[in-house]
């Protein structure tokens, strides 16, 4: 800082407030992080635009909080209330329920931009395994809080889901027992949700982003094989450049849910009725779209055993093999090409984009 600004009220302060946080280290931490300039650049923006719409969830996550209430009795008419009584009160849900929609499809854009440009490769294992812990995360909020309102497509999604938990070999019975709160999706299931959801998860959360977001400042943004092969080195500042363009990109993120939020709101639909008999249409969430649709296909034998165990299972070791990526890819981490690792990543999608469409293709709209 000038001599002449430190003199000023706004030098003054500055200078207090150094003495006192360290503002000065900061300073010289944004005017020396660099972000590398090359054709796959775009691909930086996106875990930024998650982030960004991870913020727009918690604050307006936060104001839901003080009109919702936790109850099988009351969290319908909570919410009825928020959207037809409280001003803007529409607004705010449909933008969170919009912008959770939009962050899951950010994370799953930066997880496979990430992918495709083998960004896991040493040093940065670490910043993929907690990738893959935020996106476990991001899942396990989207599937609690389509709970919340208890609403019957919901309350009839949620006992299919737990369902599935509960096949899982071993644990399952364990787990169902676990989430729903006893043999039932009942009210009880609602307040464990409810406190995974507005708990558990954001604290979990503000561990596994910490360290998500510390490791990226750590590392530096990672140039991709080829770009580095080329010998390309042209950087631009991240203060102000990059960060200019992070933020157009949220404006741009801000109107479109805006949009979204204003001419498509949530809806609500009908209470939840334990007793009533499961309505038609009931699906999951778009982002676990593809897992149903997968274990409706599967016949209800494979080799002997029960085709959803086997779903399951086939699952859980897809999952295991996205974490341990970094691992598995050892020519990726000798600096070589890894074509393979690109193409099963390349299938992975079309598998995704596939099941997800025939998921909706099938299910018949109300
Ligand atoms: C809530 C979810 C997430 C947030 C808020 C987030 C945020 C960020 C941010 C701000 C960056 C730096 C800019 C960029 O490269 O886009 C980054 C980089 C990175 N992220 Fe994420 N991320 C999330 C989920 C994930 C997931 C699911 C994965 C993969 C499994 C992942 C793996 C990585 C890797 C490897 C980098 C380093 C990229 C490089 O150096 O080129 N992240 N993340």
């Amino acid at each position: 800082m000038s001599t002449a600004t430190r003199d000023s009220v706004h030098g003054k302060l500055w200078t207090w407030l150094d003495q006192r946080i360290g503002l000065a280290d900061f300073e010289k931490l944004a005017r020396k992080k660099q972000v590398p300039v090359h054709r796959h650049g775009v691909w930086y923006y996106l875990g930024g635009m998650t982030l960004f719409l991870f913020i727009v969830q918690v604050v307006t996550g936060t104001l839901l909080l003080f009109y919702y209430r936790p109850s099988a009795e009351e969290a319908y008419e909570s919410v009825q209330f928020l959207m037809a009584e409280v001003e803007f009160g529409w607004l705010i849900r449909s933008i969170h329920a919009w912008s959770a929609n939009l962050m899951i499809l950010a994370l799953f854009i930066h997880l496979f931009s990430v992918l495709l440009l083998k960004a896991y490769r040493s040093p940065r294992e670490v910043t993929w395994f907690s990738g893959v812990g935020l996106l476990a995360i991001a899942l396990g909020f989207g599937f609690t809080g389509y709970l919340l309102p208890w609403n019957e497509l919901a309350y009839f999604a949620t006992k299919v889901g737990t369902e599935i938990t509960g096949a899982v070999p071993l644990v399952g019975r364990f787990l169902l027992r676990l989430l729903r709160g006893g043999d039932e999706v009942t009210g009880a299931t609602l307040t464990r949700f409810y406190g995974i959801h507005v708990a558990v998860l954001p604290g979990l959360v503000m561990l596994v982003l910490g360290l998500h977001l510390y490791l990226v400042q750590k590392h530096g943004m990672s140039v991709p094989l080829p770009v580095e092969r080329q010998g390309d080195r042209r950087t631009m500042p991240f203060v102000p450049n990059f960060l200019l363009r992070d933020i157009v990109g949220w404006l741009c993120a801000l109107a479109i849910l805006a949009a979204l939020a204003a001419f498509i709101p949530a809806e609500l639909g009908r209470k939840a009725d334990p007793f009533a008999p499961a309505p038609v249409g009931i699906k999951p969430e778009w982002y676990f779209m593809f897992m149903f649709q997968t274990l409706k296909y599967l016949p209800s034998h494979i080799l002997g055993l029960e085709g959803e165990i086997v779903g399951i299972v086939g699952f859980g070791l897809g999952g295991l093999y996205l974490l341990l990526i970094p691992f598995l890819d050892r020519r990726a981490a000798r600096g070589q090409p890894s074509p393979l690792f690109t193409w099963i990543g390349i299938l992975v999608i079309v598998y995704i984009v596939v099941l997800t469409y025939l998921g909706y293709a099938a299910s018949p709209t109300r």
